[in-house]
C-alpha cells in the first residue's frame, strides 16, 4: 500500500457522511501515528468498538488505534467537561494532547446559543460553539493552556504534527461538520460558525497546503441534514423511513432530514475540496444485500453501479466504500 504520510478527511454535504467510521477502518488498517481533530464538540463521530457505541464529541475517531497519538488542534474550541468525559470513556489520557492555542467554550456560550436572537432559526446544536468563535474572534476567549485541568494535555500539537510530517509519520487531520455546512461556502446563514472545507481544516490543525498528500472527501450514499436551511430534492420522514434512510443525529437526538444523492454538488464539492480520493459509506442503506461486504465481488449489481457512478459524475476514484457500522465493514479498492 502506498504510504501517505499527510491525508485530510472532509464531509461532502451537511455532516454525518460517516467520517467517524472511515476514520476508525485508516486508524486500523493504515497504523496512523497521529489523528488530529479540528472543529468543535457540535460534531458527533460515531464509532463503533466490539459492538459498544462511541458518539465522540471531543476525542479524534481514531482512538480505536492504540498506538496513535490523539490530538486537539490549535484552531479546535474545547469543551472540557465534555472532553474530560470522552478521555475517561475512552481510556486515552497518556495519549491525548490538547493544543495550548485552542480556545475554550465556556457555560455562559452554550446559554447564549439556545438563547440567542441571532441563532433563533438556524438550529444550531446548542452547545455554544458560535459565540465561543465570536469570542475568539473579539480576542476575549480564553485558551486550553489558561485551564488548570487541561495541563496535563498541553502541548504544542502544531510542532509535533510538521515534526511528524518531517520524520515520515503518517498524520490524519479529521474534518468535522460537512462542506455544505461551511461559514463561507455552504448555505448561509444555515451554516456551522467556520469554514469546514478541506483547506480550512489544515489551517486549523497549522499543517500547510503544500504538505496534504490526499485530500478524502466522504459521501454518504444518501444525503442528511439536521437543522434549518434548504436540503434540496428533500424527501418526508415516511419516505426516509419506508427507504430506510431515517436517521436521528449522533449528537443532539434530532430528526435529521434526508434527500437522494445530488451527483451535481457531489462533483462540484469534490472540485472546491480539491478531493483526491472519495469514500462512500452507508451503501446498506441504499442497497440492503451490500451488508457487511467486505470486496467487490460481494456486491450487487446495483450496489456496483453506484459506486461507478459517483465515480464518473465526479471524477474522484471511490477507495473505501462503507457497508456497515463495524469499523472493518468496508471495502478498501486502495491498490
Ligand atoms: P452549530 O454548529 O451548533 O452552530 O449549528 C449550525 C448548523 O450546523 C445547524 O444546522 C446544526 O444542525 C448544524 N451542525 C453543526 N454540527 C453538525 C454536525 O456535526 N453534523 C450535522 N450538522 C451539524
Ligand atoms: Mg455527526
Amino acid at each position: 500500500m502506498k504510504i501517505v504520510p499527510c491525508t485530510v478527511i472532509v464531509g461532502a454535504f451537511w455532516g454525518d457522511e460517516g467520517k467517524g467510521k472511515i476514520i476508525s477502518y485508516l486508524a486500523l488498517k493504515d497504523k496512523l501515528d497521529f489523528c488530529v481533530r479540528t472543529g468543535s464538540v457540535n460534531a458527533a463521530h460515531t464509532v463503533w468498538k466490539n459492538g459498544q457505541k462511541f458518539a465522540l464529541h471531543m476525542v479524534p475517531a481514531a482512538f480505536l488505534n492504540e498506538k496513535t497519538r490523539l490530538l486537539i488542534a490549535a484552531g479546535a474550541n474545547v469543551q472540557i467537561p465534555r472532553l474530560l468525559e470522552e478521555v475517561e470513556l475512552t481510556k486515552v489520557e497518556g495519549r491525548l494532547g490538547v493544543d495550548q492555542n485552542a480556545s475554550v467554550i465556556e457555560e455562559k456560550h452554550a446559554f447564549q446559543d439556545k438563547t440567542s436572537a441571532v441563532n433563533r432559526g438556524i438550529g444550531t446544536t446548542g452547545w455554544g460553539v458560535g459565540p465561543a468563535l465570536e469570542e475568539r474572534v473579539r480576542r476575549t476567549a480564553k485558551l486550553a493552556k489558561e485551564f488548570p485541568e487541561l495541563q496535563p494535555f498541553i502541548t504544542d500539537s502544531v510542532s509535533e504534527i510538521n515534526d511528524g510530517l518531517d520524520a515520515g509519520k503518517k498524520v490524519l487531520l479529521e474534518g468535522t461538520q460537512g462542506f455544505m455546512l461551511s461559514l463561507y461556502f455552504g448555505t448561509y446563514p444555515y451554516v456551522t460558525g467556520r469554514d469546514t472545507g478541506a483547506s480550512a481544516i489544515a489551517s486549523e490543525a497549522g499543517v500547510g497546503p503544500t504538505r496534504i498528500d490526499e485530500v478524502l472527501i466522504v459521501y454518504k450514499s444518501f444525503i442528511t441534514r439536521v437543522g434549518a436551511g434548504p436540503l434540496p430534492g428533500e424527501i418526508t420522514k415516511e419516505e426516509a423511513l419506508k427507504r430506510g434512510w431515517f436517521e436521528t443525529a449522533a449528537g443532539t437526538g434530532r430528526d435529521r432530514r434526508s434527500a437522494p444523492f445530488d451527483f451535481d454538488l457531489a462533483r462540484k464539492v469534490a472540485k472546491i475540496n480539491g478531493a483526491t480520493q472519495a469514500a462512500v459509506t452507508k451503501l446498506d442503506s441504499m442497497f440492503p444485500a451490500c451488508r457487511g461486504a467486505r470486496t467487490m465481488d460481494a456486491l450487487p449489481k446495483d450496489g456496483i453501479g453506484f459506486i461507478k457512478r459517483v465515480e464518473t459524475r465526479t471524477g474522484v476514484p471511490v477507495v473505501l466504500v462503507g457497508t456497515g457500522p463495524d469499523a472493518l465493514d468496508v471495502i478498501d479498492l486502495r491498490d
